[in-house]
């Protein structure tokens, strides 16, 4: 056997009884033993990628996901993200590893800020199809607060801390209040962070809010919103930042708008349209996580 027929005989070995699945094992073999031909990888270089896998395991559990992290650093979820959106709408972005499920059910409206610190933001979201009708949408909001954590990294936050599920009515309009999300640093004791370090890479991730917009006979788009002029939009860890995500955050100190909109003065205004595709449209949806 010579390092050619090694990769026939390993594709020969594997029928996982569906067409697709047969794709992506055969592809997948194809091109790690292409990857280890062409960098002809010592065993000691194989025993260190090991090594690197068998540490993130280590550090992996039900709340921490090295290898996710993993995939964001390698750009390889940005560009899963990327190949499932569609063409005329709002491109998704990385989910990351503080999304929960079952967040708190909330009004439209509603005040997510309360007493905590941070600068008060009217969110205001406006839903369309890529035709431009608005829809009406469940919408599953979070970020991190003043101190740049997110609840579940934070005893002294609330377990639902600036996080919640909203629906909006038909006119595809969502409103928020909350406080300015901070640029945010990807966790930094495990290999992935080791492996940044080594490439001189920065794990900072600019401020974003994160979205996962649902409606009926529309591809659900996981994404999130960025500041116009955060510091770290050219050089986000995970390469989760597109030009159609970045967003104003402008300030209103007129004290009559303040009130009409139920907000303090000077507040915050973040506002945005974002476009979903129809079911009908090419390629298949991204599934709701
Ligand atoms: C985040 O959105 O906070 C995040 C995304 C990917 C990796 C780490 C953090
Ligand atoms: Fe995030």
């Amino acid at each position: 056997m010579d390092p050619h027929s090694l990769t026939d005989s390993v594709l020969a070995s594997f029928d996982l009884g569906d067409t697709r699945r047969n794709q992506v094992i055969s592809a997948l073999i194809r091109h790690l033993h292409d990857f280890a031909r062409e960098v002809s990888l010592s065993h000691a270089e194989w025993r260190a990628g090991l090594q690197f896998l068998t540490d993130a395991a280590a550090i992996t559990d039900a709340t921490r996901n090295e290898f996710s992290l993993i995939s964001d650093v390698l750009g390889l979820s940005s560009l899963v993200d990327l190949m499932g959106s569609a063409p005329d709408a709002t491109p998704g972005s990385v989910l990351g590893p503080f999304h929960v499920h079952g967040a708190p059910h909330c009004p439209n409206g509603a005040d997510l800020q309360g007493a905590q610190p941070g600068q008060a933001t009217l969110l205001q979201v406006e839903l369309l199809s890529t035709t431009g009708t608005p829809i009406a949408a469940e919408v599953d909001f979070w970020q991190n607060a003043a101190n740049g954590l997110y609840a579940q990294q934070d005893p002294e936050q609330p377990p639902h801390n600036l996080r919640c599920r909203v629906l909006t009515g038909p006119d595809g309009q969502l409103r928020l209040r909350t406080v300015l999300p901070q640029p945010y640093g990807i966790p930094g004791d495990g290999p992935v962070s080791q492996l940044m370090r080594l490439a001189g890479r920065s794990c900072m991730r600019p401020a974003h809010f994160h979205l996962i917009v649902a409606a009926p006979g529309h591809r659900t788009l996981v994404t999130e919103l960025f500041l116009q002029g955060d510091r770290y939009l050219d050089t986000d860890a995970v390469f989760g930042v597109r030009p159609a995500l970045i967003v104003p955050a402008v300030e209103v100190s007129d004290p009559a708008e303040a009130a009409r909109q139920g907000m303090p003065c000077p507040f915050l205004r973040v506002a945005c349209t974002l476009h979903l595709a129809t079911t009908s449209s090419t390629s298949e949806p991204a599934p709701a996580p």
